[in-house]
């Protein structure tokens, strides 16, 4: 594809790669004969992926399917990574999920699954792979946030709250990172055709309702892009390029009811 990669490993680290965004990233990084780690909880769906993999594009694929809401399946995918030597260039944290709901009826374990999915594992994964980007001087890590980081979200509060984390978290380490040969960007879609709004019982909210969206295929080539050029935060399709940032010049109280409208149920 013309892209420099300046001697990056030729492997990435793919959460998330059973359906959706993901799925897509995972036949973008095959077309540029880059090697994958895919990871998600569907074994079936990732093996079936990895067959077309290596079969259309010819590069190797390794399957580690596993809830990454569990710290310790973090770590057994760690542990593979070191044990069998794969050395990852790409580190690309897509895995997440919401939930909606209003929070004082949340099922408590669903809202700390979605926590350490969205948060932990994304933290846990960039430090442990960073220390040997860094040694090698090179290395690319995507973060999938949302438009999500930039506003208070009624109903999907724990959700909203991740994608927040992710977003400043991913900004920062980019900043510190700067000079080493490590990037880090962080990519905020809006509203996309997936299987994450069935996924939270989001689809009567009047976000998602009879809403024509993206598709995942888009946002994947847009992710792709800009992670491949370096860049940091990078929000998907140009009206919620003015949602996100108009949200920085309406007071933070008036901010929460205009969310609570737009995601109360229709
Ligand atoms: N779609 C949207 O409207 C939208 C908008 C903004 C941001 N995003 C973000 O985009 C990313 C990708 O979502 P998507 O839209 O492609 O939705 P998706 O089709 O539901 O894909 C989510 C992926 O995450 C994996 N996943 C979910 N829970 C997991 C767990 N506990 N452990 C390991 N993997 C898990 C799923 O695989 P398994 O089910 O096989 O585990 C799947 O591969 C997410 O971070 C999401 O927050 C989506």
């Amino acid at each position: 594809m013309g892209y420099v990669k300046n001697n990056i490993s030729p492997w990435a680290l793919l959460t998330g790669a059973s359906s959706g965004i993901g799925r897509e990233l995972a036949y973008l990084f095959a077309k540029d004969k880059i090697n994958l780690v895919l990871s998600a909880r569907n074994e079936k769906a990732l093996n079936e992926l990895a067959e077309e993999l290596r079969r259309d594009f010819g590069i190797e694929v390794h399957v580690q399917a596993g809830d990454l809401s569990k710290l310790v399946e973090v770590e057994r995918i760690l542990t593979y990574l070191r044990e069998n030597k794969l050395s990852i260039g790409y580190l690309v944290n897509n895995a997440g999920f919401g939930d909606y709901t209003r929070f004082d009826e949340s099922d408590w374990n669903r809202q700390l699954d979605m926590i350490q999915l969205n948060i932990t594992a994304l933290t846990y994964l960039s430090r442990m792979l960073i220390g040997d980007m860094k040694s090698r001087e090179s290395g690319m890590i995507l973060n999938i946030a949302s438009t999500a980081a930039y506003l208070p979200g009624p109903y999907m509060a724990v959700y909203f709250a991740t994608k927040a984390y992710v977003l400043h978290f991913s900004e920062a380490i980019q900043q510190e990172l700067l000079g080493t040969g490590v990037s880090v960007t962080t990519i905020c879609p809006g509203p996309t055709e997936s299987k994450f709004v069935d996924a939270a019982k989001a689809s009567d909210s009047n976000l998602f309702k009879n809403r024509k969206m993206p598709s995942s295929k888009s946002v994947a080539s847009y992710a792709f892009e800009k992670m491949m050029k370096r860049k940091g935060v990078k929000i998907h399709g140009w009206g919620n390029f003015i949602m996100a940032n108009a949200t920085r010049f309406i007071p933070r109280n008036f901010m929460a009811k205009i969310a609570e409208a737009i995601m109360r149920k229709r």
